[in-house]
């Protein structure tokens, strides 16, 4: 394989040197349009009402700038529901003035800023060939443009609402101006099926209820959710993973057919070869755990599986990070992680 592939050109298979080519341009600008307009349902509507009412109690006219305005589908939508002033930038789009927006967003009318930024990870700037057309903004210490642009609209405006990948949810982003999260079920965008949520913003200073929504319907508060992760078993060191001879399974990703979801077992159950396990496994393992005698590990599998299917029923799912899709049951698939594995580990040895 040559050593320097040219502009777009993406790494399919790094072993035998497989490459296809790629839209730059798209990828780097994270062109995927919301074509969709699912994302504008109850609570969003509610957070939007207020901070319009705030705008216009503070005396400025209640308007909305969408920073990566793309075809402006947002902005139409705003403007035919609410009759607001809406203006858009974009760096790649004749229809609005021309800024990068991931360097600064000018707003001195303080609109409230509605927007979807392009997502693209570092890693896959890399492998998809695009990395020259980026690589500045990742210089700044993020490792994805969303949190960039992210941070870029909160630093402009006192209210936001993003439409951001679901990974938002687990992410280390700072989430004390959170208002509202609703993560949106269905498709958004036209030719990507990323799961995605709506997280809307307030004024700094001001702690927002943090209120998760699925959709339309409340889940709880964003700290409740992750109270179910726990601590991350971090105490002592109670599991060896990625281990061949080791002797529980894990598959920690739900199959796409809807009948295999992630569990614990024991490793004679489990048909994944051994040899096949890496210390980068992330999907499917074996497990040690070197404190627990033989006879005790049945008992632990149902310990193990059973506080992981309450952990999954208390949080609709949200502490799993979303796996490639949904499965045939229309539910979204979902990777359990190994920082949770372990916090379930630790409390079903004890
Ligand atoms: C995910 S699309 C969203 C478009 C629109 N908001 C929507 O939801 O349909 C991202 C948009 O950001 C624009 N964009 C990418 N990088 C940008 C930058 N540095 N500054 C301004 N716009 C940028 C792209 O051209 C694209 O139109």
């Amino acid at each position: 394989m040559p050593n320097k592939r040219s502009l777009g050109e993406m790494l399919v298979s790094a072993n035998r040197g497989r490459t296809v080519q790629i839209d730059a341009d798209k990828v780097s600008r994270g062109n995927f349009f919301t074509t969709d307009a699912a994302w504008l349902n109850q609570p969003v509507r509610e957070f939007l009402s207020f901070a319009f009412l705030n705008q216009t109690s503070a005396g400025q006219v209640a308007s909305v700038l969408d920073p990566f305005a793309g075809d402006g589908h947002l902005l139409d939508l705003i403007a035919g529901e609410y009759g607001i002033r809406v203006h858009g930038l974009d760096i790649s789009n004749d229809l609005w003035p021309k800024n990068d927006s991931l360097k600064q967003v000018p707003n001195s009318e303080k609109s409230v800023i509605v927007t979807n930024p392009p997502y693209l990870a570092n890693h896959s700037a890399k492998r998809k060939g695009v990395n020259s057309l980026v690589a500045s903004y990742f210089k700044q210490g993020y490792d994805n443009l969303w949190k960039l642009a992210l941070d870029r609209c909160l630093a402009s405006a006192d209210y936001v609402v993003a439409i951001l990948p679901e990974t938002f949810l687990l992410s280390t982003f700072a989430k004390d101006r959170l208002a509202v999260i609703s993560v949106i079920e269905g498709e958004l965008f036209d030719d990507t099926d990323a799961p995605a949520l709506v997280a809307c913003f307030g004024p700094a200073g001001v702690e927002g209820a943090g209120n998760v929504f699925i959709n339309e319907r409340l889940i709880g508060t964003l700290s409740q959710i992750m109270s179910c992760r726990g601590k991350g078993g971090r105490r002592g060191k109670p599991a060896v993973f990625n281990v061949a001879d080791g002797r529980i399974g894990l598959r920690a990703v739900d199959g796409a057919d809807g009948k295999t979801p992630i569990v614990f077992m024991l490793a004679e159950d489990f048909d994944y070869p051994a040899n096949r396990i890496k210390v980068s496994s992330r999907l499917m393992t074996y497990i040690e755990l070197p404190t627990l005698a033989d006879q005790d590990l049945p008992g632990f599998v149902v310990r193990a599986n059973k506080l992981l299917n309450e952990i999954r029923e208390q949080s609709h799912d949200l502490v799993l990070a979303p796996f490639k899709g949904n499965m045939k049951t229309g539910r979204r698939r979902r990777r359990l992680d190994y920082e949770l594995a372990r916090e379930i580990i630790s409390r079903s040895l004890s």
